[in-house]
């Protein structure tokens, strides 16, 4: 039956999606702010990045390459891949949303975990399918339980690894028992937008296990240690049957040509990752103890955040230390929509700032934060 209405409708669904709400940018009232609540990094871009971003700016009037490759033979060289396997988008974001456009539909189902990503939800609703969200264990995902979930009706399995918003990461065994008890028809993805940052024996972000199946994908992002999240930069390492049926739909030109230019220029520069993993791990550790100090719970993170837990006792909520922090200018994230009401997140910031937090926080609490 075709049922007239006065306006558009869109498909089943669509209007069950809570749309992404960014993190915080401004603190009313305030003039210096420090914006902890995307992640992003305090280094900012290699400044070889810029430099290519400026003289891409001398031909804007012709179109990018639309097969971005100058782009993904950096990447290839650098994480020593197969050009040809590499498919880059604006953001992994984009990258995320194809998989689900060209993989999900109506009745199929799409795991995704119970603190994971909200992106992955809102990918798989716009493509019409169900997510089928399974529970953490101890803020980390666990493998048996999302093994458990599995259906005739599951099409896809993400993960991100390290997990935002809680910093934990699924060490490579567990990676590829998971995988191995998938269906082959099953595509896992694995979402590695923090790899840079982990410094652990047993972690791998995935080029393995993309390299030797046909059913498993690995995204990353410049928008996290590259410091190039204004220029919207992800890529997708995967297997020739995946990267052909996305390319079928990808927008042509979906990279812009100051970031393919700055992109490569960047990832050409580990000695400036260096750098920004070492200000990372050693302002993770001395978060993580003075948080500690102050009566907090903070989880374990391998990324460049830091989960943060309240006691929830005399008015020491996450609500409270939220407005208190932002009224000094320090913006963190809440994080009450990945199911914790009573936590933030906060990204790691210059020494100035992760100083400031612990002092202000310190403050909260009622106690003298120190860092060491
Ligand atoms: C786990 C995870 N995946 C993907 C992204 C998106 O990255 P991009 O900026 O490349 O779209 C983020 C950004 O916050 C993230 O935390």
């Amino acid at each position: 039956m075709n049922i007239a209405t006065n306006e558009p409708v869109p498909r089943p669904g669509i209007l069950d999606i809570a749309a992404y709400v960014p993190g915080k940018e401004h603190a009313p009232g305030v003039a210096r702010v420090f914006k902890l609540s995307s992640n992003e990094t305090p280094l900012g871009p290699s400044p070889k990045a810029i430099e290519a971003f400026r003289q891409a700016a001398g031909n804007l009037e012709l179109y990018p390459d639309g097969q971005a490759l100058a782009l993904r033979e950096a990447i290839a060289s650098v994480h020593g891949l197969n050009v040809a396997n590499i498919m880059c988008g604006n953001g992994s974001d984009e990258l995320l949303g194809l998989l689900c456009h060209v993989y999900l539909g109506a009745g199929d189902e799409a795991i995704i975990t119970e603190h994971g990503f909200l992106v992955y939800k809102i990918q798989i609703m716009g493509a019409g399918a169900m997510p089928v969200v399974v529970k953490e264990k101890d803020c980390a995902v666990d493998v048996d339980a999302i093994l458990a979930a599995v259906t005739d009706k599951t099409k896809m399995v993400f993960i991100a690894n390290p997990g935002n918003p809680t910093g934990t990461y699924v060490p490579v065994a567990d990676i590829r028992r998971l995988h191995a008890g998938l269906p082959k028809h099953v595509i896992l993805v694995l979402d590695a937008a923090y790899a840079e940052y982990v410094r652990k024996n047993d972690y791998e972000a995935g080029l393995e296990l993309v390299s030797s199946n046909r059913n498993v994908v690995m995204t990353r992002t410049f928008s996290k240690v590259y410091g190039l999240a204004a220029l919207r930069i992800g890529w997708m390492y995967g297997p020739a049957g995946i990267l052909d049926a996305l390319n079928r739909v990808r927008g042509p030109f979906n990279m812009n040509a100051p970031a393919i230019a700055a992109g490569a220029a960047a990832i050409r520069d580990q000695a400036f990752v260096e750098q920004a993993v070492e200000h990372n791990l050693l302002w993770v550790g001395k978060l993580t103890h003075a948080f500690e100090q102050l009566g907090l719970t903070v989880t374990p993170s391998v990324a460049n955040f830091v989960l943060i837990h309240f006691p929830d006792i005399d008015g020491k909520r996450a609500t409270d230390a939220d407005a208190f922090l932002t009224s000094r200018g320090y913006i963190l994230r809440a994080v009450k929509g990945y199911g914790f009401p009573n936590a933030l997140r906060m990204t790691v910031g210059s020494e100035e700032a992760n100083r400031g937090v612990i002092e202000t926080l310190g403050e909260f609490m009622g106690r003298e934060g120190k860092s060491a």
